[in-house]
Order: structure tokens, then C-alpha cells, then sequence
């Protein structure tokens, strides 16, 4: 049985012995990265730095939150908004796994820039197993190469420590409701961002319309399950396809992009079977989203479980 109160003790040990200086964190207010932040703090005091990096790939209003749970644990918070960046790298780049190692990539050099003027010599980051795990860890097939994980380059200056490395979601889930944190029922968010909902090339203007679909998704979903006409599913999201399809907008011919639903129940991450949303939860989304994006006239539900699909579309 895993033990969350007796994991927190060890993590704060080997932090506490594997630091010894300076450390930054990488926080995107996900629970992974909140946990490892909290744990952290507790090892490490005034010695930890959080690190918020806008990648342009966010979700919506998410910096704002960060800023309030990471100061709320008494953290010092280095906000970077390095969103032009990423755009700029992603320009013209549509292949999944590039794009995944490109935003790795930027990713940790943006770190080790902010990391310098911190003077740290150490990045804590929240991985946890499936994380290695799909990007080739152990003796298994690379499935994609998650952004913590496959997208650090080799030349890193940066000293690593992973505290939650050997956890599954579900135990990550557990010492965070230890700490007593609000983000332990909080769905999981990629590393990669909204770039790994958006089919083929990452354009600012296709985060734009995926960061409100995204929302809508959730608003609804959220909605919904407060109403208890479903329950929260595991994780919910929307992907923008690169596929325009025929449309009419009032009395208007359309030709607009497609954006399918996604939304899983899980334990660990692992697996996943798709969710049976009420039709009346997804006729809402459909019709929210065709309103409010211009850009937009035709909404899919994916139903697929993983295996074979993955949860994200990249
Ligand atoms: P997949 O798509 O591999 O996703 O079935 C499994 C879970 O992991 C999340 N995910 C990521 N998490 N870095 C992360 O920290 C990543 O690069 C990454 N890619 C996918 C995904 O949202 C799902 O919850």
C-alpha cells in the first residue's frame, strides 16, 4: 500500500541531500509540479525558486492561478513570459515528435537562462513514471517523447532531481491531498501545452482559438458534473484538427477549421477508456464553440480508448 506520508518524509530527505545550493522549479500549476514545488519549499526553504514559463501553449487564465498557489505556499515566483519564443521555433514544424523536442528543447534553455540570474544550480522537476516510461525508459518502445523527459538536450547546465520519478498519477493525486493541496483533483495538463492539441503546425493564432475551445470544454464539462448530469471525467480537452471543412454561417458559406472532443476516464495514465458524455453536455459544447469561434464550424467526439490511441492526439 503506498504510503503518501511516508513518501513525503523520504522525497524532502533526498532533496535535501542531493541539493546543495540553489534550486529552481519549473511550475505549471499542474499537481505534479505544485506537489514537487511544495515538497521542495519543505526541503529546501528560501532556496527554491519557481519558475513559471508562458509558452504561448497555456491554458486560459493559468498564469494568474500559478501565481496564487505558488505565492500561496510562500514560493518566490519568477514569471517569464517567453510565449513569442516558442512561437518563433515552431514555425513551420508539424511533426509530432519534432515538435515535442523543439518545445523541450526552448523550454529548458528559457530555465537555464532565468536559472542563471537565480544563481541556482539545481532544476526540480515533477516527472513522474509514465513519463519516462512512454519516451523509452527501462527497456520499452519510445510512444512520444514527453517534454520533461525526451526533450532535454544532453548539454544541460542544470543539475536534475526528479522526487516524484517512481509515482503514478493516482499516488501523486494522494500526497498532494497529504499536503493538504486544492490542485490534487485538478486534470492532467501536457507538458508541451496546447501545442500538442493543435494537429500540425502551432501557429499563435491556432493557440488562440484552442485555448478557448479548451475552456469551453472544461466550463461545460465542469457545469455539468456540478449539476450531476455526469461525473468529472478524468481528463476533458478539445484538439484543433487540420482539417477545414464546409460550413454555413446564416445564410453564409463557411470554410472553417474541426475540433474534436476528448475526454477519458483513468487511473494511472497508462490506459484509458473514452467517456460516455451525456449527449445534452456535448450538444452544448458543440453549439458554444461554433458560436463563439468564427473559425470553427464543425465539432467531433473521439471515442477511442488507449490503447491504441494515446489520451493527447500527439
Ligand atoms: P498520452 O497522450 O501519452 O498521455 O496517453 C498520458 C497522460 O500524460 C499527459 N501527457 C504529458 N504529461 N508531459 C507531461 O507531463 C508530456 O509531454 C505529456 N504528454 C502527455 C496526457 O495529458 C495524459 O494525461
Amino acid at each position: 500500500m503506498f504510503d503518501a506520508e511516508k513518501f513525503i518524509e523520504k522525497a524532502v530527505e533526498e532533496i535535501k541531500s542531493k541539493v546543495k545550493g540553489k534550486a529552481v522549479i519549473a511550475t505549471s500549476g499542474g499537481v505534479d509540479s505544485t506537489v514537487a514545488a511544495k515538497i521542495g519549499s519543505m526541503a529546501l526553504g528560501e532556496n527554491l525558486v519557481a519558475i513559471y514559463v508562458d509558452t504561448g501553449y497555456m491554458r486560459k487564465g493559468e498564469g494568474e492561478k500559478v501565481k496564487k498557489i505558488v505565492e500561496g505556499m510562500g514560493i518566490k515566483l519568477r514569471y517569464v513570459d517567453a510565449s513569442k519564443e516558442f512561437y518563433e521555433a515552431l514555425k513551420g514544424v508539424t511533426d509530432p515528435e519534432q515538435k515535442r523536442k523543439i518545445i523541450g528543447e526552448k523550454f529548458i534553455r528559457v530555465f537555464e537562462r532565468e536559472a542563471l540570474e537565480e544563481k541556482a544550480e539545481y532544476l526540480i522537476q515533477g516527472t513522474i513514471a509514465p513519463d519516462w516510461i512512454e519516451s523509452g525508459g527501462g527497456l520499452r518502445d519510445t510512444i512520444k517523447s514527453h517534454h520533461n523527459v525526451g526533450g532535454l538536450p544532453p548539454d544541460i547546465n542544470l543539475e536534475i532531481v526528479e522526487p516524484l520519478r517512481d509515482l503514478y498519477k493516482d499516488e501523486v493525486r494522494k500526497v498532494a491531498r497529504a499536503l493538504g493541496l486544492e490542485v490534487a483533483e485538478k486534470q492532467p495538463f501536457p507538458g508541451p501545452g496546447l501545442a500538442v492539441r493543435i494537429i500540425g503546425e502551432a501557429t499563435e493564432e491556432k493557440a488562440k482559438v484552442i485555448r478557448e475551445a479548451c475552456h469551453i470544454v472544461e466550463e461545460e464539462i465542469e457545469k455539468a458534473a456540478e449539476e450531476k448530469k455526469m461525473s468529472k471525467p478524468w481528463q476533458y480537452f478539445a484538439v484543433l484538427l487540420p482539417v477545414k471543412t464546409v460550413g454555413v454561417h446564416g445564410d453564409r458559406r463557411a470554410y472553417g477549421h474541426t475540433i474534436a472532443i476528448r475526454s477519458v476516464e483513468s487511473v494511472d495514465a497508462m490506459t484509458a477508456d473514452f467517456s460516455h458524455i451525456p449527449y445534452e453536455v456535448l450538444d452544448r459544447i458543440s453549439t458554444r464553440i461554433t458560436n463563439e469561434l468564427n473559425e470553427v464550424n464543425r465539432i467531433v467526439y473521439d471515442i477511442t480508448n488507449k490503447p491504441p490511441g494515446t489520451v493527447e492526439w500527439e
